[in-house]
């Protein structure tokens, strides 16, 4: 099948990538010159493990092209995808001014049938207006269909997740547009794959609606967390003890810094918005928001009590910056506002992370970058653990201890036993767990 994906962010180049890997003609379009002539040459601008090799590969064999063309992009698609990026907006709902460009441009340019889908996490309605776009810039009318298909990729793992979704949500008005979208995602019914067919409107929702209660999952925990550290409680223990009850189940219930990233702050701001706008206050979500924004003052002020109180003039080592591991992603990642307010209060900050390095400079400038833990740790009177990569698992303690001016971890992933940091002889620190 002909396939174009428009918006080669980082939804639409794994989305393109991976419906090529499954055998279809893709044409990636974007309108930054300079990003598709790098990945013309197979450079692939985003940290996502296995994109690259399978970029190369399928480029390599004529299925995958980049192009800045639009209208040249369009010409041959059966498939077009909308996966332009969909900022927050002043007022915290999507931003969809690069939807409806893309929307306008398909109705000037379209030849033959299409149809078209909208991939970006894009309000309730939108199917809607794109579809008025289309019918209002066509210059004769030629037939098409809007398609909902919302994608649930983590970062990271996006490759994984694409090839072993959980399910595939597709919204859509008619059988034509269904059919056609089963075909495209007929490999995933070797391996059993679930299909929800729903109408456009309930399509856009279901993204809202899982990522807003993942990230309350989140909320949750964080909460408990504080309860635990009141009461004496082990977080890690209490969220075992609740994930294996098969209605709520074990993911999203770990307890750390609170969430970041570019969907969860983001989509949960946008529910909110959508039913505020709807004369509707939905009160779990909001009070999610603002727990995870509690969660970050918790975490900078746990720092602050590990060095009795004052962070003035200590020097405090920073292992990960990301808002998760295996990403350079450094948005909304909780590293940001912790680091620059114990900037603020006098702390010398430096900080190592395996990917994120480059991005965070430009968010945090007070920062001095290293070349590895150790080095970060040198002098240091206090080590935070902040983004769980694998690399910070398994850490020299000795080396550590002996690099190191003062014996403080706080670890705000909770990835070490308590017990085992503390006989290496560190005062150690966690989240909702007993001191060790
Ligand atoms: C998420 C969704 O999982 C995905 O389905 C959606 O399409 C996009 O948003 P992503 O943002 O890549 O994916 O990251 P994810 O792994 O879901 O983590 C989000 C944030 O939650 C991270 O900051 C992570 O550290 C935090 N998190 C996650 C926790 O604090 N605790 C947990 O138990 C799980």
């Amino acid at each position: 099948m002909n396939i174009c994906v428009v918006g080669v962010g980082y939804v639409g180049l794994v989305t393109g990538t991976c419906f090529a890997e499954f055998g279809n003609n893709v044409v990636c379009i974007d309108n930054d010159e300079d990003k598709i002539r790098r990945l013309n040459q197979g450079q692939v601008p985003i940290y996502e493990p296995g994109l690259e090799e399978m970029v190369t590969k399928n480029s390599r064999e004529g299925r995958l092209t980049f192009t800045t063309d639009l209208k040249e992009g369009l010409k041959d698609a059966l498939v077009t995808f909308i996966a332009v990026g969909t900022p927050e907006g002043e007022d915290g709902s999507a931003d969809l001014k690069y939807v409806w460009e893309v929307a306008r441009s398909i109705g000037e340019t379209m030849e033959d049938y299409k149809v078209v889908v909208t991939k970006s996490t894009v309000p309730v309605g939108t199917g809607q207006v794109v579809e008025d776009l289309i019918n209002e810039n066509q210059k004769k009318h030629i037939e098409f269909d809007v398609v909902s298909n919302p994608e649930f990729l983590r970062e990271g793992s996006a490759i994984e997740d694409f090839m072993r979704p959980d399910r595939v949500v597709i919204g859509a008005r008619n059988e034509r547009a269904k059919a056609i979208m089963r075909d495209l995602y007929r490999p995933l019914y070797l391996i059993e794959t679930p299909f929800v067919i729903a109408d456009i409107e309930t399509a856009e929702l279901v993204k809202y609606a899982s990522n807003a209660f993942l990230a309350t999952k989140i909320s949750f925990i964080n909460e408990m967390a504080n309860i635990c550290e009141l009461t004496g409680a082990n977080v890690n223990v209490v969220s075992k003890g609740m994930g294996l009850d098969g209605r709520i189940g074990p993911k999203f219930l770990h307890a750390g810094a609170g969430f970041g990233g570019s969907c969860f702050p983001k989509d949960t701001a946008a529910i909110a918005k959508l039913a505020k706008k709807e004369g509707y206050t939905f009160q779990i979500v909001e009070s999610v928001m603002e727990v995870n924004a509690r969660q970050r003052a918790i975490m900078t002020q746990k720092i602050k009590d590990a060095m009795d109180g004052d962070v003035a003039d200590k020097n405090i080592a920073c292992l990960g910056l990301a808002f998760k591991p295996n990403t350079d992603d450094m948005r909304e990642a909780p590293a940001t506002e912790i680091l620059n307010s114990l900037i603020s209060e006098g702390a010398n900050v430096k900080a190592y992370d395996p990917a994120a390095m480059e991005q965070a400079k430009k968010v945090m400038p007070g920062v001095e970058m290293c070349k590895d833990s150790y080095d970060t740790a040198q002098d240091a009177d206090c080590l935070v653990l902040m983004t769980e990569w694998n690399q910070f698992r398994n850490l020299d303690w000795a080396r550590l201890k002996s690099v190191m001016k003062g014996l403080v971890v706080v670890d705000l992933r909770n990835i070490y036993p308590p017990r085992l940091v503390s006989e290496e002889g560190f005062d150690y620190f966690s989240v909702g767990r007993p001191n060790g």
